[in-house]
């Protein structure tokens, strides 16, 4: 099974699967690591790691549309099985859902369809929920819509900042991923 990831942050979730591949504990091919703007930590750590790694900078096109035909393009050129939304806080246009149509995965910090967006933890810690937790779909055009893979429940405690519930809830969403691409690698 070949993927590809996109990354626009610290690149952990990613690193989680980094190891679990180079350690024989996912059986998944990492075809390449591309990110929406320079200077990622995801990228960093993939090229750390030997994986290939491409930018498609937002910044650079006239608008999303023709942002979305590059990214499209440049990840079709890796024949993935799945392409891995891992912490890319970047709406894709509707050429890249098609032509990724039911392999374009997600993960989010929340237990959707509570709190989407980019600020899931935030959210939820405000809205005063005293379970979150976190998802991994598939996704469609909307933000952070999509058919429920699987989720990890995890409590809110009295003294949680946004910080340190979304370190626990890595934790868990980490290891939710990796259990959801061995699925799919087995052929769940
Ligand atoms: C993850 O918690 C991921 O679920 C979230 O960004 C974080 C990225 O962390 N994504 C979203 O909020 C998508 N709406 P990382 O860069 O350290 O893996």
């Amino acid at each position: 099974m070949r993927i590809v990831a996109l990354v626009s942050g610290t690149g952990s979730n990613l690193q989680a699967v980094i190891d679990a591949v180079a350690d024989g504990r996912l059986d998944v091919e990492i075809a390449a690591v591309g990110a929406d703007r320079p200077g990622t930590g995801g990228v960093e750590r993939a090229a750390g790691a030997g994986i290939e790694t491409f930018v498609v900078d937002f910044g650079d096109y006239a608008d999303r549309a023709a942002w979305t035909h590059a990214l499209t393009q440049k990840c079709l050129a890796y024949a993935p099985d799945y392409v891995l939304s891992s912490g890319f806080m970047r709406i894709v246009g509707e050429e890249f859902i098609e032509a990724f149509d039911g392999t374009y995965l997600n993960t989010h910090p929340a237990l959707l369809p509570a709190f989407p967006g980019a600020h899931g933890v935030r959210d939820a810690l405000a809205y005063g929920v005293k379970v979150t937790g976190c998802t991994v779909h598939v996704a469609d055009a909307g933000v952070d819509t999509g058919p429920i893979l699987a989720q990890r429940a995890v409590a809110v405690r009295e003294d949680d900042t946004e910080e340190t519930l979304h370190e626990r809830i890595k934790i868990e969403e980490r290891a939710l991923l990796l259990e959801v691409l061995a699925g799919l690698a087995a052929g769940a």
